[in-house]
């Protein structure tokens, strides 16, 4: 079958698991969706295969930076990056409804040129940016797929990571965090394994304790109750 398009074409890469919206939306959800996506939503011919997208097209003014944050859940994080950082740009991709209508209730009445998002799968955003293109990439508490089946549905995983070695530019930053050990271990394996990103880290205080001026995300004060401890994995792009 031809395809229609090269929005087709890249869309059909999607590879989303686990549910996108919970119960119905309430009123409040459905007008932020109306209203206020439409406004930093990745534009429709933006989405492509071609990997030849400039961040920088994104926007109305250039910015210093450019960094992207793959499942930012409510976006508490991304919210306080880009109002702390006016003079960087900031693209984030939640697939999970709730999560983005969250974030656009948020930031509704704020003034800020300087944030896009995408409603879906964040590789689909990576795989079009041009190579040597983003300044940084925040994947905070990916889920975890803990069956052994189901590794390959994890965001930190080979054919990802050619692709954030690709648009990352030379001492980029790819940081990750997580509380699940097994997933800790099998990111600093993979990620380490690739051969494209240098750890950070020099002993074992570097990733137990949050970098400087860290913003903490509502899973990790929600979610990292109890024994939980959280890693945080600083790489940069050799
Ligand atoms: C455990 S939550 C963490 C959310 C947030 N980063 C935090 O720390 O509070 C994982 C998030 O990743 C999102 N996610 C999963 N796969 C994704 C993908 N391929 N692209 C973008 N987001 C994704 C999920 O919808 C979910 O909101």
């Amino acid at each position: 079958m031809r395809l229609k398009n090269n929005k087709e074409t890249a869309t059909h890469q999607r590879s989303l698991f686990g549910r996108r919206q919970g119960r119905s939306l309430s009123s409040s959800r459905q007008k932020a969706l109306d209203e206020v996506l439409p406004r930093i939503n990745t534009p429709e011919n933006f989405l492509t295969l071609q990997s030849n997208k400039s961040p920088a097209d994104f926007f109305d003014r250039p910015f210093k930076e450019y960094w992207l944050e793959i499942g930012f859940g409510h976006g508490e994080h991304l919210q306080e990056l880009m109002l702390g950082n006016p003079d960087k740009a900031y693209i984030g991709a939640e697939p999970f409804v709730n999560g983005m209508t969250s974030f656009l209730k948020e930031i509704n009445d704020l003034n800020t040129d300087n944030i896009r998002v995408l409603m879906d799968d964040g590789m689909l955003l990576a795989r079009s940016f041009k190579p040597d293109s983003i300044d940084g990439i925040y994947i905070l508490n990916p889920d975890p797929w803990h069956k052994t089946r189901h590794h390959k549905r994890r965001l930190v995983r080979k054919e990802n990571l050619d692709i954030f070695a690709r648009i990352l530019k030379k001492g980029g930053d790819l940081i990750l965090t997580t509380d699940v050990e097994d997933l800790a271990d099998w990111m600093i394996t993979e990620t380490v394994n690739h051969g494209a990103f240098e750890w950070l880290a020099q002993s074992c205080t570097d990733w137990q304790t949050p970098p400087e001026n860290w913003i903490p995300t509502r899973y990790e004060v929600k979610g990292a109750k109890g024994a939980k401890k959280m890693v945080y994995l600083l790489f940069k792009r050799q």
